[in-house]
This record gives C-alpha cells, sequence and structure tokens, in this order.
C-alpha cells in the first residue's frame, strides 16, 4: 500500500485534528493521513433548531463547552496518550469567527503545553482530504466534486498539495440552496438531510430551471434555481390548487444534483482523469451518491466517497490534511488567527 507522500517525516504521525468551524465540536486522531483511531464529535445542532440556523454565539458558547471534552474522548478512545501525538492540527479557516477562535486557541495552548508542532488547516482543503480516509490506496490525480454549504466547485487534485479549481458556483452554494429550498418548505435545520428526507416521497415533477447545463464551463449558478423555487412555492400557496411539497423537494434535488453529476464526469474525461471523488455535506446526499456510483460504473471510473460522516464536518478530515501539511513541514507559528473567509484558489501555495 503506497501512502508515502513523498513525506521528510514520519509516514505513521499521528496527528491529533481539532474542528470548530461551525457547529460541530469535533476531535480526531488519524495515523499516516489514512487509519482513523479516534473520531469524536460533539454537536449543537439542537440549539439552533429553534432559529432556523446555526446562530454563531450559541455555536460559539458550545464550542467552549464542548472542546476540552472532546479531545479527552478522543485520547481515551483511541488509547492514544497526549505525549504520543505528532502535531495538533486545527481548522483555522473558513468558518464562523468566533467558532474557529474556540478551537485555534485550544490547538495553540495543547501544541504549546505539548511542545508539539501546530497545524493549520484549511476546511475545505479538509473535505478534499476525507477523500484519502476513504480510500487508503487514493493518489493523485483525481477529481473531486466540493459540494459544501459554502462552497460548490469541482477541483482538479493534481498532487497531496496541488489542487486546480477547474469550475465553481457563481453565487451560492448547491447546500445554501438546500438549506433556502427547506425554509420555503417549512422544514427544520438542517435543511439538506429534511429536503432529502422529503424527495423520497415526491416525484420529478415540477419544471425547474436547468441551471447552465451543458453551458458556463464548469461551473454552476444556484440563485436563479432558489429563486423558482421561492416563487413556485409562494404561487401555490396562493391558488386554490393542491400541491405536493414533496414533489417540489424531488424537483429540486434533481435539478440542483444532476448537473454537479454531469460536469463532474464531463470534466473526468475532458481531462482524462479515471478517479473521481466527492466531499462535502451535499455529498452525504443519497440520491446524488447514488447518481455518482451510476455515471462512475457507466464509464468504468473509480469513485471515492467518504462515508456521510465524513462528508460532512469532522475532526479526522482535518487531521488527513493536517498530516499532509506536517509532512512538508508546514508549521504554523503560535499567533496563528482565525480567518472567516478564505477564498476557493489554486491551492499550491503555502497557507
Ligand atoms: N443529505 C443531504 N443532502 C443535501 N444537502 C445536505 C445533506 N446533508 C448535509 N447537507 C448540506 O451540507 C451543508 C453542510 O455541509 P458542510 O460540509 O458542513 O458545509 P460547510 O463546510 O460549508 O459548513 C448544509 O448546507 C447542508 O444542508
Ligand atoms: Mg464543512
Amino acid at each position: 500500500m503506497k501512502t508515502n507522500i513523498g513525506a521528510p517525516f514520519g509516514k505513521d504521525a499521528l496527528i491529533l485534528g481539532i474542528e470548530t468551524s461551525c457547529d460541530d465540536t469535533a476531535a480526531g486522531i488519524v495515523r499516516g493521513g489514512r487509519e482513523i483511531l479516534a473520531d469524536e464529535i460533539i454537536t449543537s445542532a439542537p440549539r439552533h433548531v429553534p432559529f432556523g440556523g446555526v446562530v454563531p454565539e450559541i455555536a460559539s458558547r458550545a464550542h467552549t463547552e464542548a472542546v476540552e471534552e472532546a479531545v479527552k474522548r478522543a485520547f481515551s478512545s483511541s488509547g492514544v496518550s497526549p505525549e504520543e501525538i505528532d502535531a495538533v492540527a486545527v481548522t483555522y479557516g473558513a468558518g464562523l469567527l468566533g467558532a474557529l477562535l474556540v478551537g485555534v486557541s485550544f490547538g495553540k495552548a495543547l501544541a504549546f503545553a505539548l511542545d508539539k508542532p501546530l497545524v493549520a488547516v484549511n476546511h475545505i482543503r479538509g473535505h478534499i482530504a476525507a477523500a484519502y480516509l476513504a480510500d487508503k490506496t487514493l493518489e493523485p490525480p483525481f477529481l473531486t466534486l466540493l459540494a459544501s454549504g459554502g462552497h460548490t466547485a469541482i477541483i482538479c487534485v493534481k498532487s497531496f498539495t496541488e489542487h486546480e479549481v477547474l469550475g465553481s458556483t457563481l453565487d451560492d452554494a448547491a447546500g445554501e440552496a438546500f438549506d433556502k429550498t427547506a425554509r420555503v418548505l417549512g422544514l427544520p435545520y438542517p435543511g439538506g438531510p429534511n429536503v432529502e428526507r422529503l424527495a423520497r416521497e415526491g416525484a420529478n415533477t415540477v419544471k425547474l430551471p436547468k441551471m447552465l447545463k451543458g453551458a458556463g464551463g464548469y461551473d454552476f449558478s444556484y440563485s436563479g434555481l432558489k429563486t423558482a423555487v421561492v416563487n413556485y412555492v409562494h404561487a401555490a400557496e396562493q391558488s386554490k390548487k393542491p400541491w405536493s411539497k414533496a414533489d417540489v423537494a424531488h424537483s429540486f434535488q434533481c435539478a440542483a444534483l444532476d448537473v454537479l453529476a454531469e460536469k463532474l464526469f464531463a470534466a473526468a474525461e475532458e481531462r482524462k482523469i479515471g478517479v473521481v471523488a466527492a466531499g462535502g455535506g451535499v455529498s452525504a446526499n443519497g440520491y446524488l451518491r447514488e447518481r455518482l456510483a451510476k455515471e462512475a460504473a457507466g464509464r468504468k471510473m473509480k469513485l471515492v466517497l467518504p462515508e456521510k460522516r465524513y462528508c460532512t464536518d469532522n475532526a479526522c478530515m482535518i487531521a488527513a490534511e493536517g498530516y499532509i501539511r506536517y509532512a512538508q513541514g508546514e508549521f504554523a507559528s503560535l499567533d496563528l488567527n482565525a480567518e472567516a473567509y478564505i477564498p476557493l484558489k489554486n491551492a499550491s501555495e503555502p497557507l
């Protein structure tokens, strides 16, 4: 099994990952960037339900309460002692600033106390690195569909450290469109899984825009689709005719996700890359996963889909990406700050 990334540092390095960018306080321990030894998540999601979305102040407070416990659980469930880890990897962005600061501060303090290197991880690169946990033999080059609450993009992973963005959303992200659709259909937070659940009871009967299908290169646009859903629901509510929320959910899901699968595989064919992967919360969607599996099988391409748990936010993906940074000797200093926004860029440059 080839898992060495040309690392100047130990290939079996034990990395503690800490993730606090949104509403999940997560800690994980990963060996050699591939093998999960601990995977702990303490979520504050139920506390946000009454508000219909994540409340940053509540999330920050919840992280403060949970971060030490999550890290302790990671050590005790893995049997790894704090002295045994080789580095502390922490998400420094992008995400909710106050939430990120909790993890960054905790990570810094722990790295300092243990006298271990601190590694700063870009959350988006973490989502990409989740594929290395799903397939321990996976090596670049491959294409990744990144579909999360904040980003939607097709990324060519050229090497462990070099990414090229082939296309991305021009406006909203796919996850954002799911969340907005959930809201207009009166479904509770978190939107994505609830739209998926309702969609299973419906059919693709509502005509919605096809969103840069066959146009715009590998870019996406979700604002037109979102507006079409809102307009349809408002018109349906005002009419006296019966209408089906489940059909709207199903039709929206098809419109939002078909184009992702189509463009991903078109890019793979054009680039002659036979391995595709996916990451980010939207790639937990069952309809999308089935679509990707069917398209890959039809083309005899290899598909690497992280388990659903590793599509949404988790700390193991942060440890996996942290391992790559660690192996390059890319350490952060103790004045590391959190960043609310990090542009999606061609990621060959250091942090
Ligand atoms: N089963 C699902 N179907 C569609 N969207 C989903 C599903 N599960 C989660 N999502 C969406 O994924 C997003 C969260 O993913 P995540 O990777 O955590 O985003 P980010 O990292 O940008 O915060 C949310 O917008 C959520 O609605
Ligand atoms: Mg995420």
